[in-house]
């Protein structure tokens, strides 16, 4: 298995082994000596372990004569068992899991700078300064939603790289209905929502010289089981678990969503842009005929979705003037 280099932050490799090992054998008491044996820690270790596993929420039973059990596989998104998921794709080599950061796509970025390889993910189960688009934040309450970034380095013209925020809104919106029914809508150019609310969102960020990129990095948050929000928030977000009633596992969400954006990836860079603005037409019925307002910080004016340019871009015939392209600017449908 590769070994991800330890980072400062990211969870101790064997404390996720250990997790990764009692979840994999959830209910039954595994003795601290083959605990110990297995991840190569001694059993007092084990025991302080398990002990942290706890104050994380983690219901791991039993004591240190007599092993431990976990008496409910917990919602964690343990480095190991997204690899063994995800095995021979192309993020399923390197995975960074953090208890909590910053942000992920300010983890992700530094590795860009560093020379760390395509494919890198880091995902976080908490994080205290979430980007959103436009400066916002993005609301990262612990163990409940998903928040990861992962780095990719494509040969794309910098013009091109916002269609991989379309490209992994078109996955994300796949990987949700095959996993929950659910049929989300895909707001132009990166807003996943469920009954008119927002659930999802993508940040994507980039360095590169003037034709061509050095890297990129994609940042997702999805809502998934959180049952409540800050007041500020209640009358825009949502979660999945809100529409739907019940608990979705967040692991297999990450692993469907990753599995689906390395496929439509590969798509993309072997057939360019017309199949990524193709799709997000076909699955976004925001991208036609919604009245919509734009704010450009400029001007703002109110006119009808028309449609994506060959390039990705929302084409809106104005109320008043021509069909214009939204190169940058926030779009609010008006109902
Ligand atoms: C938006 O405003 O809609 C974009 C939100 C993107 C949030 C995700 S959460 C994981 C990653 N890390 C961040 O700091 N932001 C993105």
């Amino acid at each position: 298995m590769p070994q991800t280099p330890s980072l400062p932050g990211t969870t101790d490799r064997r404390l996720a082994a250990l997790l990764t090992l009692l979840s994999e054998n959830a209910t039954i008491v595994i003795s601290g000596a083959r605990i110990a044996r297995e991840i190569g820690v001694s059993r007092t270790t084990v025991w302080r372990w398990v002990e942290q596993l706890r104050k994380l929420g983690v219901r791991a039973k039993g004591q240190r004569s007599t092993g431990y059990f976990l008496e409910k596989v917990p919602d964690i998104l343990t480095p190991d068992l997204l690899r063994k998921r995800l095995k021979g794709n192309l993020f399923g080599k390197r995975v960074l899991h953090f208890f909590q950061t910053d942000s992920t796509n300010r983890v992700a970025m530094e590795l860009g700078y560093a020379g760390e390889p395509e494919g890198t993910v880091v995902m976080a189960e908490a994080q205290t300064a979430g980007r959103g688009r436009s400066g916002r934040t993005w609301h990262s309450e612990r163990g409940t939603g998903l928040y990861f970034t992962v780095l990719l380095r494509p040969r794309l013209s910098p013009a091109q790289a916002p269609l991989l925020t379309m490209l992994a809104g078109i996955s994300a919106h796949a990987a949700v209905q095959a996993l929950t029914g659910l049929v989300p809508e895909l707001k132009w150019p990166n807003d996943l929502l469920l009954n008119g609310k927002k659930f999802g969102g993508i940040l994507t960020e980039m360095h590169a010289e003037p034709n061509a990129v050095r890297f990129v990095i994609v940042g997702i948050g999805i809502n998934v089981n959180q049952e409540k929000f800050p007041t500020e928030l209640s009358a825009i977000a949502t979660s999945i678990r809100k529409e739907t009633g019940r608990m979705t596992y967040r692991l297999e969400l990450l692993a469907r969503l990753l599995a689906q954006f390395e496929s439509d990836y590969n798509r993309f860079l072997r057939e360019g842009p017309g199949f990524v603005v193709d799709r997000f037409q076909t699955v976004s019925s925001f991208a036609h005929g919604r009245r919509v307002r734009v704010e450009t910080g400029a001007e703002s004016y109110g006119g009808t979705t028309a449609g994506l340019s060959p390039e990705g871009l929302l084409l809106v015939a104005r109320d008043e003037g021509p069909l214009v392209t939204v190169i940058a600017g926030d779009v609010t449908e008006v109902r």
